[in-house]
């Protein structure tokens, strides 16, 4: 799946609260050396559970954690695997973004290992910072034919919470 851009407006309940929590968590970066704050936010329809994340770099500039990242380790931390989308939001600090924001390579792949845990193609709801162009587009179409924890036979069933 992937849609055509759509405002905030056509976005059904729980993927708007999540972009209002990625929006939030956005304010909370901490990029001194980019200065592009980006915020994420997992949902689970089901729960109605919202973890959210935000950049965080360092002087050792390659150590830089994005905000879907950490979102996905905060998570964990709280005893939380099983998700069904991710709403991802960004600004510079000097500009609005005009296109929505897209989670980097690295993030797509450790999406899969999200997805591949909830058996769910991960909706990846992205956005400008104005909310006024949003697309959603399935993990599985972001990043296409992934290595992933089936590739090495592993039942990830035991690992969902
Ligand atoms: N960044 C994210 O947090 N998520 C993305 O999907 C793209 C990039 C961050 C990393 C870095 O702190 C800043 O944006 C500029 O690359």
């Amino acid at each position: 799946m992937y849609s055509a851009p759509f405002p905030f407006e056509n976005l059904d309940d729980m993927a708007k609260r999540a972009l209002l929590e990625a929006e939030s968590a956005m304010e909370n970066a901490y990029s001194p050396y980019s200065h592009f704050k980006v915020g994420a936010a997992l949902f689970n329809n089901n729960s109605g559970v919202i973890v959210s994340g935000a950049n965080f770099e360092s002087a050792s500039y390659g150590l830089t954690i994005c905000a879907e990242r950490s979102a996905i380790v905060r998570a964990n931390a709280c005893g939380m695997r099983n998700f069904h989308g991710i709403a991802v939001i960004a600004r510079h600090e000097d500009f609005d973004t005009q296109e929505p924001t897209f989670p980097c390579g690295a993030c797509r792949q450790i999406l899969i290992e999200i997805a591949q845990i909830s058996e769910f193609n991960i909706r990846v709801i992205v956005s400008t910072t104005k909310k006024d162009k949003i697309l959603i587009a399935g993990i599985n179409e972001l990043l296409l034919s992934p290595f992933g924890p089936a590739d090495i036979g592993l039942d990830l069933s035991k690992y969902r919470k």
